[in-house]
């Protein structure tokens, strides 16, 4: 696994297990799988409830809690400082563990701010280690980073080959944020496992359309968080360090970019 350094110091693994639209009943075996195929990186959120199958899943795994690195999200309904700290309390519930890895706020909805003052407050707790945003454009984002007092450390946001977010990358660069990309195989829109210039890249490395993608955003230096209920698939996915990408095929694929959203209700 490699590692990026968050602007606070923290190492963060730049690849992870993302569990979005997996049931709160399935999401314990599957987080388990994924333990197994080596992620120690999940990503969660109140929104998705299954934050209670994740922490089931990393407390079974018999490994120690600093084997991993948990993130979830505060949901727009429970935006504003009072809300926040019970929902934070209650994510901390249900992922049995007395810290978060990484808190993100999901999206920029309601007194954001208010939410985000109770995340600080709970990072100088040290119940937190780091935090951040989610689905924060450019221009919200550079105002809301020079109003806070601790720069947020991820801005997590749609990010794949065909929306690879150059303008925001450079905004978020000027306050040492990392991305982290969702969706990073996009779901599998615009025929992205059968993409001629990935999968004529991937023939050169025994490496399938999905692998070339994933790398190519690692050579970026993007946090990745692919989805899959699969077990082949999770070792697919994860199978992304024994190859790298040559200049002129980071090239080719940096030019399928076509700068829009492949989901058009955010
Ligand atoms: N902050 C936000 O607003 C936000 C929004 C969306 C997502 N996220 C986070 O980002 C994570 C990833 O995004 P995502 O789940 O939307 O999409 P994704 O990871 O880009 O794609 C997941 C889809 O691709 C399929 N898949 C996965 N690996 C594959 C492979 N190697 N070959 C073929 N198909 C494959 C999965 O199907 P199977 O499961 O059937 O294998 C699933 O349908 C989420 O789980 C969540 O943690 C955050």
């Amino acid at each position: 696994m490699e590692f990026v350094k968050l602007n606070n110091g923290i190492a963060m693994p730049i690849l992870g297990y993302g569990v979005f639209q997996i049931t709160p009943g399935e999401s314990e075996h599957c987080v388990r799988d994924a333990i197994t195929a080596g992620y120690r990186l999940i990503d969660t959120a109140q929104a998705y409830r299954n934050e209670g199958g994740v922490g089931a899943a990393v407390k079974g795994s018999g490994l120690p809690r600093d084997a991993f690195f948990i993130t979830t999200n505060v949901w727009n309904s429970n935006a504003g400082y009072e809300r926040a700290k019970v929902s934070i309390d209650e994510s901390l519930r249900k992922l049995q563990t007395c810290y978060i890895d990484l808190l993100l706020i999901h999206q920029p909805v309601g007194d954001y701010l208010g939410t985000y003052q109770a995340m600080e407050e709970y990072y100088r707790a040290g119940k937190l280690r780091a935090i951040g945003v989610s689905n924060f454009k450019p221009g919200i984002f550079c105002k809301f980073a020079e109003q806070v007092d601790i720069k947020p450390m991820v801005n997590q946001v749609e990010t794949h080959v065909f929306w690879q977010q150059r303008e925001l990358r450079g905004v978020m660069a000027q306050y040492g944020t990392k991305l982290m990309a969702w969706a990073p195989l996009a779901e599998g829109r615009n025929y992205y496992f059968t993409n001629r210039t990935l999968a004529s890249i991937g023939k050169r490395y025994e490496k399938t359309a999905a692998q070339v993608a994933l790398r190519f955003l690692i050579q970026n230096g993007i946090i990745v968080i692919p989805k899959t209920v699969r077990r082949e698939r999770m070792e697919e996915n994860i199978n992304v360090f024994d190859f790298h990408l040559t200049d002129e095929e980071m090239q080719a694929i940096s030019a399928l970019d076509r700068n829009e959203t492949l989901f058009y209700w955010i």
